[in-house]
């Protein structure tokens, strides 16, 4: 290896001696002062005013959750809500029958026998007219609810053979009273309403059919007041 050679003699910083240089040096000297650092991307400690707020919003969040979980039940965004403790509070009757009867057969009912009661000719009766809805009684209706009909039926004279599912399980007392009341009484149907009451009596009357639906001939066979 050579010796490093001798660096080349630095040039003269006299300002004395060399004008130029002294003002460059100023200039680059002023540009220095007064431009910062340039910004570094890097591990900086978060703003604590960001962690507080995700803290606040942590808390809120759990504390909505616990307030308005609604026991994780589905039936809490039901109209009917006073199986559950938090809206026990709410005065009893304060539902509209008619808003829930309404709503209940949209969600329901209308797929199959329409929005405006006339069902499908040969596949979804009519309930507008029905000589089965336009009764004295109402328990034949509540029970066609909670478990559906199937089979060769009759409805004005009309022939059916198709099958209704069966609700028990996916609808409350009241939505079946609220239903069967607002079916009972549109599209020009004239009958009275259903009391919630006479829905719990039936389900508890047929619950040894389970989700058994019925025939026509079945529930002719049964008293339309019982
Ligand atoms: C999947 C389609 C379907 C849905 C949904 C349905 N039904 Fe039916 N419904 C039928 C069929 C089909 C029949 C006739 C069954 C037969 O042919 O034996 C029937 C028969 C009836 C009858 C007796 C016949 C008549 O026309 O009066 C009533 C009352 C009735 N349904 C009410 C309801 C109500 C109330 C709801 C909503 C809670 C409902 N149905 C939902 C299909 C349906």
């Amino acid at each position: 290896m050579n010796p490093p050679s001798n660096p080349p003699p630095a040039p003269k910083l006299d300002p004395h001696e060399d004008h130029e240089l002294h003002d460059v040096m100023q200039i680059h000297t002023a540009i220095l002062r007064r431009e910062k650092a340039e910004p570094q991307e890097g591990l900086e400690p978060m703003p604590i005013w960001l962690a507080a707020l995700f803290g606040a919003l942590l808390l809120w969040g759990g504390y909505y959750l616990g307030r308005y979980n609604g026991g994780f039940k589905a039936l809490v965004f039901d109209e009917k809500s006073s199986g559950l403790p938090i809206m026990a509070a709410k005065p009893p009757g304060s539902v509209d029958m008619v808003v829930l009867g309404k709503r209940t057969y949209t969600a329901m009912c209308a797929p199959c026998h329409q929005e405006t009661g006339l069902g499908l000719p040969g596949q979804f009766p009519p309930l507008a007219g029905s000589d089965w809805v336009n009764t004295a009684g109402h328990a034949r209706l509540v029970r066609i609810v909670l478990n559906g009909l199937t089979g060769p039926m009759e409805v004005n004279g009309q022939p059916f053979n198709n099958s209704m599912p069966p609700w028990r399980d996916s609808i409350t007392d009241e939505q079946v009273a609220a239903v069967l009341t607002y079916v009972r009484q549109s599209w020009g149907n004239k009958a009275p309403g259903v009391p919630i009451d006479d829905v719990k009596v039936i389900r508890d009357k047929t619950k040894e059919r389970a989700n058994q639906p019925w025939t026509a001939d079945l529930l002719k066979a049964t008293p339309e007041s019982e």
